[in-house]
Formats: structure tokens, C-alpha cells, sequence
């Protein structure tokens, strides 16, 4: 069914598209039983595949990618489609409107999208709002950032006043400092920028624990367009600064296997397929320095659950996806979820977390893949 929309909705350009179906599918939830009706039609029966990242539980490892809901306005009708977890945002300190449209693009070929959306959201205060009147049917994220004219040195200020504004409604909060559509965000993942600022961020969490008497932990989200050097850099700081997660990959400014494609020239940030093995990569070398004492959230290119188990094995401890849910659907989320149940009792282990273990060590069988400590205990069953 979701093919035949597909093909109606691909006749329409992509933002107005996806601008079409949230409306739509928010006005469907006006009516009485929509969400036990999304439920019976796209999660059927849930599968239960139970992890513990960052001190929090989930129903199961698939998460919805931030830029998707930025203003946390669908979070009933996305956490029906089967989530484990909603990454909101990114949202930054005030409304912006974001790059001039048309700003994002689909590579049906490839399954793949690229987008300059440039930060467009509603800005903390009405998030805020749209947030509280959500309820929460699952573990939520708020993906932060700083806004388009705030200058580089004054970024940390952005990012201390929106996790401020959103620390107690948040169940973890994503640093975004690897758009490609803001100009300069990434050089914040530069060794004595990031150094600044999440010094800046930890100190604050620190205070806000101590307000509200709850910690909640914070991840790093960065891009895939990173070298060895900035890789060991990042993860020594992560280390170092006890940060929570990171979250590997935002889109690419590459274009990987795309060089004869004339859409591919288009600016902005490629997700979807072609990032796959981009991201793998960045996750194994993460993995490799951070060996499971700072847990890993695995996005990009994941369109099945042989993606998403590829993640995981890479070192992922939790998967996200936003490209595939456009080209394949909402069954999806379940589908992958599904499959990685599926794995997990084929392997004859009881949790996820032991069956990919039991997958590294088969792949690299070294005394480095030793037991990841991301409190990454899963139990599978459907
Ligand atoms: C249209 C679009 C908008 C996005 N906006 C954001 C954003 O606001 N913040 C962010 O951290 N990532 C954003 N992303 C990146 C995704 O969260 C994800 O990291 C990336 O798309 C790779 O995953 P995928 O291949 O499953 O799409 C966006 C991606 C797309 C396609």
C-alpha cells in the first residue's frame, strides 16, 4: 500500500511532500481511535526487543533520526509507527526560517536525499510548548543547535540556553555540531573548539542534575566527512568528558559512488544509501578507540534490518533511520526491529547486546572486542 502512496507523493516536490503527509496524518489523529488504528494497521503486534543505552530503557533499538519532526509536533502518530525512540529537532534558541526552498532533494536510484534545510524550526520557546502537549509514548531526544547568525564564538551560548530551555522535558539530548547546512557548525568538531564547548555542556548538565534531580545524558552528533586524526580527537574528548553517547553519522558532503549523477550536484547534506558504509566506517573506528565505555547511536544508510545489524556490529549499541522511512515506510521501523529479534534468537543468546558481541568476536577475533559497558542489556522475544 505504502508503494501506491509512494508513487503519488513522489509526484510532488519532496518538502511539500513531507509537509502533505504529517498534515495529513495529523489531522487523521483528530479522530477518535487513529492511534489504535495506525497501530493495528503498521505495528500489528510490537516486537519487544528490550536495550538499556545511557542509563534509559527501550521497547526496542530503532529510533527515528533527528530532522524529521524538528518542532515536535507528531510524536503520537511517529511513536505508532513502532519506534523504539524519537530523536526532536535539531531546535535552536530562536525560530529561523531556514535556507530558500527547493531544499531537499530525492535520488530515487540511490534511495537517497540530500537537503540544505538549514536548521528550519519553530524556535525553543514554542518547541517547548509542542513538546509538553505531546505526552510520551517512548523515549524522546531533542537534537540541539546553535542558530544561522550566531557567530562560532558565541555558539556554546546557544547550545547552554536551548539545553537549558528543554533539560526536563528531554529523556536524552543530542549536540548537533556536524550539519553541513550551517555555515561553519561542523569546525566545531575541531579539537579545541569541541574541547570549549563540551566542557561548557558537561558543567551545565552538572547544574541542571542538581536542580531538577535528574540527570539526563547528552549525546555528540557527528558527520562522517571526519579523518583518522579528528576521529582519535573526538573520541579522547568524549572519554575524557564523560559524554554519554555520540551519535554517528549526519549526512555527508561526499558523493560517494554519485560523481556521473547530474542530482547529486545539488549542495547539501546526502543521506540514505549511498552513506551507508560511510557511516559503518566511522562507527568501527569510534568503536575501536571508544570499546564500549561510551555508547554508540548508529544512523545512516540503514534500510533493513541487515543495515542495522551491520551497525551494531560496527559498534552501535542503538540504531536510527529517517531516509529509509521514506522510501520503504512506516512498516518499516518494525520490519528492521523484527529482523533483528529474529537474529538475536537465531544466535541462541538471550539479549541483543550478547548476540552482537558474539557477532564481533566472530569477525575480529582479538582480546580488543571485549564486552561493551553501554549498560547495553537487551533481551529479545517478539
Ligand atoms: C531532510 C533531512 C533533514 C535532516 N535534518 C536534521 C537535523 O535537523 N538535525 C540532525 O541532527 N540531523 C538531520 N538530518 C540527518 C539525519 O538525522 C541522519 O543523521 C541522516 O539523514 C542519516 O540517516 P539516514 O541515511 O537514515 O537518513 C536530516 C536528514 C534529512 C534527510
Amino acid at each position: 500500500m505504502y508503494k501506491l502512496l509512494r508513487a503519488l507523493l513522489f509526484r510532488l516536490d519532496a518538502e511539500t511532500s513531507h509537509h502533505l503527509t504529517f498534515s495529513l496524518l495529523r489531522f487523521f489523529y483528530l479522530l477518535p481511535g487513529a492511534g489504535a488504528m495506525t497501530r493495528a494497521l503498521i505495528t500489528r503486534r510490537p516486537t519487544t526487543l528490550p536495550v538499556t543505552v545511557m542509563g534509559l530503557n527501550f521497547s526496542n533499538p530503532v529510533g527515528l533520526a533527528a530532522g524529521l519532526d524538528k518542532n515536535a509536533e507528531y510524536v503520537q502518530p511517529l511513536s505508532n509507527f513502532g519506534f523504539g525512540f524519537l530523536e526532536l529537532g535539531t531546535v535552536t534558541p530562536r525560530p529561523q526560517p531556514g535556507n530558500p526552498k527547493p531544499r531537499m532533494f530525492r535520488l530515487p536510484r540511490q534511495a537517497a536525499l540530500i537537503n540544505r534545510m538549514g536548521f528550519n524550526n519553530v524556535g525553543a520557546g514554542k518547541f517547548l510548548v509542542n513538546l509538553a502537549a505531546q505526552g510520551k509514548p517512548c523515549p524522546l531526544g531533542v537534537n540541539i543547535g546553535k542558530n544561522r547568525d550566531t557567530p562560532l564564538e558565541q555558539a556554546a551560548d546557544d547550545y547552554l540556553a536551548v539545553l537549558n530551555s528543554v533539560y526536563r522535558l528531554a529523556d536524552y539530548v543530542a549536540v548537533n555540531i556536524s550539519s553541513p547546512n550551517t555555515t561553519g557548525l561542523r569546525d566545531l568538531q575541531q579539537e579545541e573548539n569541541l574541547e570549549v564547548l563540551l566542557r561548557a555542556l558537561k558543567n551545565e548538565q552538572a547544574a541542571l542534575a542538581n536542580k531538577y534531580g535528574r540527570y539526563v545524558p547528552i549525546a555528540l552528533k557527528i558527520a562522517p566527512d571526519l579523518d583518522d586524526t579528528q576521529i582519535a580527537a573526538i573520541a579522547r574528548l568524549v572519554l575524557e568528558h564523560k559524554f554519554d553517547a555520540v551519535i554517528a553519522t549526519n549526512t555527508t558532503i561526499a558523493r560517494p559512488g554519485l560523481a556521473d549523477d547530474p542530482r547529486a550536484r545539488q549542495s547539501g547534506g546526502l543521506s540514505g544509501r549511498p552513506l551507508k558504509m560511510q557511516a559503518t566506517e566511522i562507527i568501527r573506528k569510534l568503536y575501536d578507540r571508544l570499546q564500549g565505555a561510551v555508547p554508540i547511536i548508529g544512523v545512516g544508510g540503514i534500510e533493513n534490518a541487515e543495515d542495522a545489524w551491520e551497525k551494531l556490529v560496527a559498534g552501535a549499541d542503538l540504531v536510527q533511520i529517517y531516509t529509509a522511512l521514506i522510501y520503504e515506510g512506516p512498516c518499516q521501523v518494525q520490519a528492521i526491529a523484527r529482523g533483528l529479534a529474529e537474529r538475536v534468537r537465531a544466535s541462541g543468546c538471550a539479549t541483543l547486546a550478547e548476540a552482537v558481541q558474539q557477532s564481533r568476536r566472530a569477525r575480529h577475533p582479538s582480546p580488543a572486542t571485549e564486552t561493551p559497558s553501554s549498560g547495553g542489556d537487551a533481551t529479545a522475544g517478539s
